[in-house]
């Protein structure tokens, strides 16, 4: 299959083979991403970054990624300083803006909305998080993120045990790993959470249906134990909108947890943003400094996982091999903190 033209809506879209060529690709592109190489393969093409709701990594890693491929970028973030303040359908900013750019990445916090305006778009759109739905472009970073981890480790995928904790119900960034997982074989995947955050039925079925081990568990210090990955996430208080919520401070992941439980090679992954404030039950800075935390490493892979994805949607991930040639400019080798060398 290839990814030319495509919008990319949900992780439904990547096989095994698909994936292991993105991955291939986005390793060509981890020295333009570190600013130690350069490309022009995009040079002229224009993409819309449309943040209809808060981020911080997902738009500055999308525009950085369209950026070091010689295209340009034009965005607009919030809802109140665009025209749909005024009463504008999506569906008529959809096909405005697919006439000013060659592709588009939006985040909305409506679950539909992705669709409502893919469908009225004359450009391919990539899906940077539509509400508790799905978040594509991060589950491929993930995996990214895992082959290398796992590739330092001597690890496969294959055969591994992943534990997924938190609010996984509303948590967009599990619904398209755990698709992306089920793309692999024999994994045991643990699901950690209260009950009324589990994981949505279809996606533990799925994975079941492909062949996996499914495990559910309301209690971190035994769902956690053994895994080869634990991904943390967030509790995802902007859904809940007045209920109480339904957490216990079992769910904080820190120092304490991790030395009793976790393994001595486990990578911890949190998709980011953490809850950092006094009293969140979430991945604690505790952890700043256990080699095991991978979350900036997670971060760091963004963009050539991106990179790799905006060359292949837009028809130009053969030509990335050949263009490539020396940066100019000086860029520092290392920059800490301690958790965080990039990738080489
Ligand atoms: N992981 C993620 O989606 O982060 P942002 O909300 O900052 O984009």
């Amino acid at each position: 299959m290839s990814l030319t033209g495509k919008h990319i809506l949900s992780s439904d879209l990547f096989d095994r083979d698909e994936l292991e060529r993105l991955f291939e690709l986005a390793d060509l592109l981890v020295p333009v991403a570190r600013g130690q190489q350069v490309t022009r393969v995009l040079e002229g093409a224009v993409l819309a970054s449309l943040f209809f709701e808060a981020s911080t990594r997902t738009r500055l890693s999308c525009e950085t990624a369209f950026l070091r491929l010689g295209g340009g970028v034009t965005s607009t973030t919030g809802t109140e300083v665009t025209s749909i303040a005024k009463g504008e359908t999506l569906a008529d900013t959809s096909r405005v803006v697919s006439g000013y750019c060659d592709l588009v990445v939006m985040r909305h916090p409506e679950v539909s909305s992705i669709h409502e305006f893919a469908a009225a778009t004359n450009v391919p759109v990539i899906n940077a998080g539509n509400g508790a739905g799905e978040h594509p472009t991060q589950a491929l970073l993930d995996m990214f993120a895992i082959h290398r981890e796992f590739g330092r480790l001597g690890k496969t995928v294959d055969g591994s045990r992943i534990a997924l904790v938190g609010d996984l119900r509303h948590g967009r960034t599990v619904h398209s790993l755990v698709k992306l997982l089920s793309r692999y074989e024999d994994l045991t995947i643990v699901c950690v959470a209260p009950d009324e955050l589990n994981m949505p039925a279809h996606l533990l079925e799925l994975a079941a249906e492909r062949g996996h081990t499914v495990e559910e568990s309301d209690q971190p210090s035994l769902g956690l134990k053994d895994a080869d990955v634990v991904y943390t996430t967030r509790l995802q208080t902007e859904r809940f909108k007045d209920r109480p919520l339904p957490y216990s401070d079992d769910f904080r992941v820190d120092a304490a947890l991790a030395d009793r439980v976790f393994r001595s090679d486990a990578v911890i992954m949190h998709p980011l943003p953490r809850d950092g404030r006094p009293g969140s039950n979430d991945l604690s800075p505790d952890l700043n400094r256990d080699p095991r935390l991978a979350i900036f490493r997670q971060t760091d892979a963004g963009i050539p996982t991106r990179m790799a994805l905006f060359a292949s949607v837009l028809g130009v991930a053969d030509e990335i091999r050949d263009s490539l040639r020396p940066a100019r400019w000086y860029r520092p080798e290392f920059v800490g903190p301690d958790d965080a060398p990039f990738y080489k």
